[in-house]
């Protein structure tokens, strides 16, 4: 579907995701209209033209910094503003620091961006969607988080190294907390619809370790920031990939974070599950099958979020 004229990104944070984000949707095409928000003006300012220096290699896009108001009528605000963790910190660390961001920030948005989706980047992604729920009253579909994206194309990398099969022809979901108690669903992983028992015999492959798979999954980015202190280009990806199917209206499945209230006995709670996205933001949650043991991992996860949300005063 060619997208109209007049597709406006607003972009809140122009850290290294941010200006990351902003990078692959430029280069995607997707938008017409980009702004750069960030209390540090000058590095918005900074980020947009060197951004813009782009404009004779790419399909004409507006991109500038602004202010709050600038964001007004967009499509998709896209909120990374926070700090991100040092090595050795856990996501869940950063909530008190980025949750008084988000409680800053949120009010000035909403008085121009009432009828905009929110994509809730910032971590713990979890916390801020649900602290952007409460705080904004809008509906769930509208504002909801990146959640575990990244992950499951972590995992789905990884089983199509394993199977020796490109990606995208891997189904596997990481599901619960984009963090530490996330919770990989092996009972539903399939490729071409065959499971990773039955795959491995017709290849003849050797069972996969699945607690090394999911450790490397689980501490990811853990690695990558040990070595260059922060991750930033494969989330930009995810924010892009989750910006494509509401703005081309794709019915796509993505393990978006949002809240959850009822099913697997979770009750008021923002965690990932995959998710139909399109036009109208996050339209459904699938309820997948899952073993009964990915069941209690997945209320685990949730039991985790909702302690730190006992500690966070919205
Ligand atoms: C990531 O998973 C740090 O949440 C970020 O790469």
């Amino acid at each position: 579907m060619k997208l109209q004229k007049g597709v406006k990104i607003a972009v809140i944070g122009a850290g290294q995701v941010g200006a990351s984000a902003a990078f692959a949707i430029l280069a995607s095409g997707l938008a017409s209209d980009l702004v750069l928000v960030d209390v540090n003006k000058e590095k918005a300012a900074g980020e947009a033209m060197d951004l813009g220096d782009a404009a004779a290699f790419i399909k004409p896009l507006d991109i500038y910094s602004g202010d709050y108001e600038d964001c007004q009528g967009a499509n998709i605000v896209v909120f990374t503003a926070g700090a991100n963790q040092k090595p050795g910190e856990t996501r869940l660390d950063l909530v008190n620091k980025n949750i008084a961001i988000l409680k800053e920030s949120l009010p000035h948005l909403l008085k121009y961006c009432g009828k905009s989706i929110f994509l809730m980047v910032a971590n713990p992604v979890d916390i801020l969607t649900y602290a952007a729920l409460k705080i904004s009253g809008l509906p769930q579909s509208q504002v909801f988080g990146s959640g575990t994206v990244l992950d499951t194309s972590r995992f789905r990398s990884e089983l199509s190294q394993y199977c020796g099969v490109e990606p995208r022809n891997v189904h596997a979901y990481i599901v619960g907390e984009h963090g530490d108690s996330q919770v990989p669903l092996w009972s539903t992983a399939n490729v071409a619809g065959m499971g990773l028992e039955q795959f491995s015999k017709l290849r003849g492959l050797e069972p996969v370790n699945r607690q090394e798979v999911a450790h490397r999954v689980r501490t990811a980015a853990y690695e990558i920031i040990q070595r260059k202190e922060a991750t930033y280009y494969a989330i930009a990806f995810a924010i892009k990939r989750i910006c494509e199917s509401i703005l081309r209206d794709e019915n796509s499945i993505l393990s978006v974070s949002g809240l959850v209230d009822g099913i697997y006995g979770i009750q008021d709670c923002c965690l990932s599950l995959p998710c139909i996205v399109n036009g109208s933001g996050r339209e459904q949650v699938l309820a997948l099958s899952m073993s009964e043991e990915e069941k209690a991992a997945l209320r685990n996860s949730a039991a985790t979020l909702k302690d730190v949300l006992k500690q966070v005063n919205l």
